[in-house]
């Protein structure tokens, strides 16, 4: 319980892909991944969110496996209870899952534990009450709730002297759907970090995929993203003359625009080239006109994207 120094960076990165079941097709190994873990540690990007249903353990364990190395003071940890896989004979199925990632992270105390969903909700906000007070945890985080859920999160710990500091929800130029609802200026009010993941678009805000070059056949991605394609080209040639002029990659300008609306992007990194390109996008600043060019193109496109784990937030 040693990283209250360490401040959260601007950008997080996401190990998702590195649980390797199926989403994103392909297979990574622990040695192809390992210099992603280096170089991301290297440049000061240290704030690693996975969770346990990530591979059913997996993620978890190869980022154990890396963070063994490192000292406890010079990482942060965001991992996640998903109701989906609570244990139905645990007497505490939020304790049974945090002890879980405990033994595959190497580390007792997670700087944030996050209720990955509202099903059953309340009931696992109530559960994760007395593993926040035994102090294992550093924030409470709620993620895919809407506002009224998140309300409703925030009262049951009021009770308790205890309170969320972080959300973690789908917000990209594709889904804004936090925005609109006001999820983020309810976050700015109350001092609650938003957490936007999916900034990407699992690829398809990058430069990488288009209708010419899909995802690979057979992954999640490719069943969400490939009938799509080809229906924001116009977005992706703005977000390209933009990077252009900044003498950036692509994937570096949505990344920049998340961070300018005052969200804490996760990105998902399966490559060096990843990693640096989201230190990089970290410091990048985008003027008034750009992030207004930007989303006038994304609104043109007129695409919500709502995956099958989430809902239209309200
Ligand atoms: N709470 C939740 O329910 C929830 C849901 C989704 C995600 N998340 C979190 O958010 C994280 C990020 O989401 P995500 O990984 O699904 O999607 P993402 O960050 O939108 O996209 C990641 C993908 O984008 C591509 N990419 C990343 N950086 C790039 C760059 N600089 N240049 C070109 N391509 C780049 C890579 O694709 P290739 O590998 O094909 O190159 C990578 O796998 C997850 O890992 C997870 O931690 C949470």
């Amino acid at each position: 319980m040693s990283t209250k120094n360490l401040e959260m960076p601007k950008i997080a990165l996401g190990a998702w892909a590195w649980g390797n079941d199926g989403t994103f097709g392909g297979t990574l190994t622990e040695s192809e991944l390992r210099p992603v873990f280096d170089e991301a540690m290297k440049k000061g990007l240290y704030l690693w969110d996975t969770a346990f249903v990530y591979g059913m353990g997996t993620s978890e364990t190869v980022l154990g496996n890396f963070l063994k190395n490192v000292h406890r003071e010079q990482y942060l940890i965001s991992t996640k209870f998903t109701p989906q896989c609570a244990d139905p004979n645990a007497e505490n199925a939020v304790t049974a899952m945090y002890e879980g990632s405990v033994q595959r992270l190497g580390t007792d105390f997670m700087d944030i534990y996050w209720i990955h969903n509202p099903l059953g909700a309340p009931k696992w906000i109530t559960e994760l009450i007395p593993l926040a007070k035994s102090g294992k945890i550093g924030k409470i985080g709620v993620s895919n709730h809407n506002l009224a859920e998140l309300k409703q999160a925030e009262e049951i710990l009021a009770k308790e002297g205890l309170h969320i500091s972080a959300v973690q929800n789908h917000y990209s130029l594709l889904n804004r759907s936090s925005e609109t609802s006001g999820i983020l200026d309810y976050c700015k009010e109350k001092g609650i970090v938003f957490f936007s993941y999916m900034v990407l678009e699992q690829g398809a805000l990058s430069g990488k995929y288009d209708k010419d070059h899909p995802f690979p056949e057979g992954s999640a991605r490719a069943k969400a993203y490939n009938s799509v394609l080809g229906k924001f080209d116009e977005l992706l040639e703005c977000l390209k003359n933009i990077a252009n002029a900044h003498n950036v990659g692509i994937a570096q300008i949505p990344v920049a625009w998340a961070v300018a609306k005052g969200t804490l992007p996760i990105i998902g990194v399966t490559k060096t080239s990843h990693v640096e390109d989201a230190a990089k996008a970290a410091e990048l600043v985008l003027s008034a006109s750009e992030m207004e060019n930007i989303e006038s193109c994304a609104k043109r496109a007129d695409i919500d994207v709502i995956r099958m784990w989430e809902k239209e937030m309200k």
